[in-house]
């Protein structure tokens, strides 16, 4: 049997090498970002939201990325934030963009192999899914490590974005990219143990979801 770590060996290659240019789709002003990739953006969002609603939460970020997400996060009133990355360029970002942080703990690692004993208020899951090969034992994952509120996003099949992403993800860079309906995702939720499944953002090209544990 294949690890996860294995598996996933060209997404992980593909953040390698995109991690500056993932890193500046927070800040460029674009009309092809602003119109193409608003998800980040929105997702941070989101997360801060979330985070805001919870009194101090402590943060679970899986797939944490440059640390755009845990800034705001943090500044929104996390009280420890634990990030998670199997991209060392992607967690070298994220380290010199938290260094003015306490509480910041980045892991190096393919999540779905790290054993993490603690559980979290706030489990995030942002970009994430859609790379994923194995989403429902990713989710069981996550239900174990989330006391309170998982914040997950999804992208969905469109006929405009949808041959875009393949080409570059899948053609070019060899990297898998997978699509999720909203029925597919509440289900695979529950299944993990997740209830109250609640889509709090549906667009033509995606959906973002907060789910808190079944007791
Ligand atoms: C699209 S980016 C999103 C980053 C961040 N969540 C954000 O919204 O800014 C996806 C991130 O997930 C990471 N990732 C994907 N699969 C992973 C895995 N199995 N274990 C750890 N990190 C993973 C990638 O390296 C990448 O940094």
């Amino acid at each position: 049997m294949t690890t996860s770590a294995a598996r996933m060996a060209p997404t992980r290659r593909y953040f390698e090498k995109r991690a500056e240019a993932f890193d500046r789709l927070y800040t460029r002003q674009s009309l092809g970002t602003r119109l193409l990739r608003r998800g980040p953006r929105r997702g941070r969002d989101l997360a801060v939201s979330v985070v805001a609603r919870h009194a101090s939460p402590s943060v679970l970020d899986v797939g944490c990325g440059p640390g755009r997400v845990a800034e705001a996060v943090i500044e929104a009133g996390a009280s420890t934030y634990a990030g998670i990355d199997f991209s060392p360029h992607m967690l070298r970002l994220a380290r010199e963009r938290l260094e003015r942080f306490e509480s910041v703990e980045l892991l190096d690692g393919d999540f779905m192999e790290l054993d993490l004993p603690q559980t979290f208020d706030v489990v995030l899951a942002l970009g994430l899914f859609d790379y994923l090969d194995e989403p429902g034992q990713a989710a069981e994952w996550m239900r174990a490590r989330c006391s309170a509120t998982l914040v997950a996003t999804f992208s969905r099949r469109d006929r405009i974005k949808t041959p875009i992403r393949r080409l570059h993800y899948e053609l070019i860079h060899r990297c898998p990219i997978y699509f999720y309906t909203e029925a597919d995702a509440e289900e695979m939720l529950s299944a993990a143990g997740f209830a109250s499944v609640e889509f709090v953002s549906r667009g033509p090209r995606g959906f973002f979801v907060t789910a808190s544990p079944s007791q």
